[in-house]
């Protein structure tokens, strides 16, 4: 319907996953801001609702995210995009607390990248591209691409990549750690809402503190790590789903975490 077509970000839920489709094809799924303001709300709302255990985020077969919106930026002053803080907004998509993951095939470009490096988890179907090409624009990446490319990467790779702007392909991803795993394309979102199901059905409590720790090993120093590490371990047995998850696995019978 022609409702449907002003979509820009398509929803379908599936037990407790989310599945959202970038929809604005015209534009190879460039990120304008209306894109990201609908994504940003469709997600916090979803993330309100105790069913919603984890979100999948893909594109279509020929492109992910061609990056932030080309014809939007053009125009603006450097005094308008310090005014707006321009690119802030996703702060807000980075910081959902529920795991995000995304399915890659075709092209994930400058901020495409960016907002697949923003989710938790990325697997690739063997088609995809992955770039930082802002440097052809006479810009640097904008959303986290210089810090999270060089965390994930390493500064060699990130390097290279951004200061040429050069593809990399699925297989090199992985290799370089940007990608988790690399499936068919024609295998992939199968694979990632398998994957996201199988999250969604761990303990809310666990899965979202599991990813916290990991998020604070980019930014504590080891010890301080390993000290939040253990208190986060140790505030657990004050929580149900410690409680069924060991007295299930004395049993002998598969946890339930549906209650927590
Ligand atoms: C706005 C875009 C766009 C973008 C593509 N389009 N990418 N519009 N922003 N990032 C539009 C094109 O203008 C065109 O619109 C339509 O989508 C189809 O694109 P084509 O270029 O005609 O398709 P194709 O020849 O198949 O080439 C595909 C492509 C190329 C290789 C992906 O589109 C491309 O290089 N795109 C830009 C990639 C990029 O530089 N991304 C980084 C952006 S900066 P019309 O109206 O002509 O049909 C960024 C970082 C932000 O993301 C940080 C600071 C800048």
């Amino acid at each position: 319907t022609s409702l449907e077509a002003n979509v820009l970000i398509k929803v379908e839920i599936t037990g407790k996953v989310a599945l959202l489709t970038l929809n604005r094809s015209q534009a190879l799924n460039a990120l304008s801001s209306e894109l990201m303001h609908e994504l940003i709300a469709k997600m916090q709302q979803l993330e309100a609702n105790p069913d919603i255990g984890c979100f999948v985020i893909t594109g279509n077969s020929r492109v992910f995210c061609a990056g932030a919106d080309i014809k939007e930026m053009q125009i603006k002053s450097c005094q308008q995009m310090i005014a707006e803080d321009y690119f802030s907004g996703w702060d807000q998509f980075a910081a959902i607390k529920i795991p995000k993951i995304a399915a890659v095939s075709g092209y994930a470009l400058g901020g495409g990248c960016e907002l697949a490096m923003m989710c938790d988890v990325i697997y690739a179907g063997d088609s995809a591209v992955f770039a930082q090409p802002e440097i052809n624009l006479g810009v640097i990446p904008g959303i986290g691409g210089t810090q999270r490319l060089t965390h994930s990467v390493g500064k060699a790779k990130a390097m290279d990549l951004i200061l040429t702007g050069r593809h990399m392909s699925a297989a090199e991803a992985e290799q370089g750690g940007l990608v988790a795993r690399v499936f068919s394309d024609e295998t992939l979102l199968e694979e990632a809402l398998f994957a996201a199901q199988s999250i969604s059905e761990k303990g809310r409590l666990s899965v979202a503190l599991a990813k916290e720790a990991i998020d604070a090993s980019m930014e504590l120093p080891l010890a301080q790590g390993l000290v939040f590490e253990r208190r986060v371990f140790h505030s657990l047995f004050s929580c149900r789903e410690q409680q069924e998850g060991m007295a299930a696995f004395i049993e002998k019978r598969r946890a339930d975490f549906s209650h927590d």
